[in-house]
């Protein structure tokens, strides 16, 4: 859609929107712009009178103004609906509507006037900004990145922003700033399985660290038997592309006392999915390149966290990153794991590959790390599809506290999380007649809870933790709003709010 988008300051926009609601009229608006050429009002009049000027939510009037006096090319009126219904949230597909006719406009210079009618429907400034700025940020990705000779690329043009409001100005930054991170997170999500390795993962972690500021390590090949990551080590098996456990960390300057304990996220970076020997059937393996997008929404959050965000606390982040693929060598059914925390686990289905490798980096996490609380990220199950679409993000959280600040950042980013329950019932399905538990209940009940119940085995007594299958949220299967068909770096903007409470 756009190259790029920035704020800028311009003394006459191409474009200029403004908004109006559906039981309002268009005179606050002019009102707002003082010294406006009276040709420019009266055109806009016109228009709002017009039925695509109605104001109805999604409908968008144009009026073409006379050239001279400072006069915008064009101007966009935007409809907001109801006023007493308006939230600013709201923004994000307003911000997505907008940006979509004006890259049809080849407009570059935009001055987004919407703060006279956000200010009129008492919404806060800042928020509306960040909505429409992570709208039109999101909007600069595209899939077109592994398009070849094969096809003609149009060339895409760069957008100005500019706002009538200050803080609606420091809103759309910041809004921009979070896609950038998302972006990110959505550019090595959509990296294919033979580029994007748990190498290429571990190699593009390290880049980042050493662009932003953050501490980078990793633990391989025999540092991992080492350190007892079984889940890795089996798991990546029967690859040629190795397994490793990826580390960043983010210090702020001052580290005071009372908050020195480290907030740890952890993210399911499996590069490819095949479903092992328990091999997936009938189509399921197309788009298990995504089965990473838990650690790429850690590395886009990470990305914000250095720039923007710079919590108080120190934060650090753990990738686990292998191939579940087929081999002579690959772990098998019946194979029994003995985990870092003494656990042992009977393997039934080597398609339930995620936790096995999660279990590592949450036993090493409350080993190392003495974590405040623990956020994991993961494209865990079909389950949670079936229970929540890709409305929800399923979250298991028994910490009512974290849960609190999980659901707080979940209202503010728009990534929407539902509660599903954690039940010692769960975790009496677990349990093994050979080991202490198995991966996978063969009984087909409670999929996404059985997940959780398992990751609950691996997680120090006394440590708040939060579960977020996204499996459902991870990527959209058409254009939606601010999103191409494909991967939505969900994740990034929760954490990343998440963690500016922190
Ligand atoms: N990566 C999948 C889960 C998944 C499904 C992600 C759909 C994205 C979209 C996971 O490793 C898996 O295969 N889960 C199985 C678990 C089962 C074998 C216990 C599932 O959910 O079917
Ligand atoms: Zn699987
Ligand atoms: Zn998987």
């Amino acid at each position: 859609m756009f190259e790029a988008v920035a704020i800028a300051e311009f003394d006459r926009p191409h474009a200029l929107v403004i908004g109006r609601f559906q039981d309002g009229d268009i005179e606050p608006q002019l009102k707002a712009m003082k010294k406006a050429d009276p040709a420019l009002l009266a055109v806009i009049r016109d228009a709002a009178k017009r039925p695509e000027g109605s104001g109805e939510s999604g409908k968008i009037a144009e009026a073409f103004p006379p050239s001279g006096g400072g006069n915008p090319d064009r101007v966009l009126i935007v409809g907001l609906g109801k006023k007493d219904k308006i939230k600013a949230a709201d923004f994000r597909g307003i911000g997505a509507t907008i940006a979509k006719r004006l890259s049809a406009t080849k407009d570059t210079k935009i001055q987004l006037n919407l703060g006279t009618a956000a200010a009129e429907a008492e919404l806060d400034l800042a928020l509306v900004g960040r909505c429409l700025g992570e709208s039109f940020g999101l909007l600069t990705w595209d899939n077109q990145q592994f398009k070849g000779k094969g096809t003609d690329i149009k060339k895409r043009t760069s957008l100005e922003l500019a706002s009538d409001r200050k803080p609606l100005v420091k809103g759309l930054q910041l809004g921009l700033d979070l896609a950038a991170g998302a972006n990110l997170a959505r550019t090595l999500s959509e990296t294919p399985p033979n580029i994007a390795t748990p190498k290429f993962m571990a190699e593009q972690a390290k880049k980042l660290a050493k662009a932003v500021g953050l501490e980078y390590s990793i633990i391989e090949g025999k540092d991992l038997e080492k350190e007892k990551l079984t889940g890795h080590i089996n798991v990546g098996k029967a690859s040629e592309n190795k397994p490793c456990m990826i580390r960043l960390a983010y210090t702020p300057e001052n580290v005071k006392k009372n908050k020195s304990k480290p907030i740890v996220l952890i993210g399911k970076t499996m590069t490819y999915d095949t479903g092992g020997l328990s091999l997936k059937i009938n189509n399921g393996m197309v788009g298990m390149k995504r089965d990473k997008d838990g650690g790429c929404a850690v590395i886009g959050a990470m990305h914000a966290i250095a720039t923007i965000i710079k919590p108080s606390r120190p934060v650090v982040a753990y990738l686990c990153a292998a191939e579940n693929s087929i081999s002579d060598e690959a772990y098998r059914p019946d194979d029994i794991l003995t985990y870092r925390n003494g656990v042992t686990v009977e393997i039934t289905n080597t398609d339930a590959e995620g936790r096995l490798v999660l279990a590592d980096a949450l036993c090493y996490a409350c080993d190392k790390d003495e974590p405040q609380y623990i956020v994991e990220l993961s494209t865990l199950t079909g389950g949670v599809v079936t229970a929540l679409g890709s409305t929800f993000c399923g979250m298991f959280c028994d910490d009512d506290a974290l849960r609190a600040k999980v659901e707080a950042a979940a209202e503010t980013s728009g990534e929407r999380v539902w509660r599903l329950p954690m039940h010692s019932e769960y975790r009496e399905m677990m349990k093994s007649p050979v080991a202490d538990i198995l991966n996978s209940n063969p009984n087909r009940k409670a999929h996404a809870g059985q997940g959780a119940a398992f990751l609950s085995y691996f997680v120090k007594e006394g440590v708040s933790w939060c579960h977020l299958d996204i499996a459902g949220v991870h990527a959209v299967e058409s254009d939606t709003g601010p999103y191409v068909k494909g991967p939505t770096g969900w994740g990034v903007k929760i954490l990343a709010d998440l963690l500016s409470g922190e």
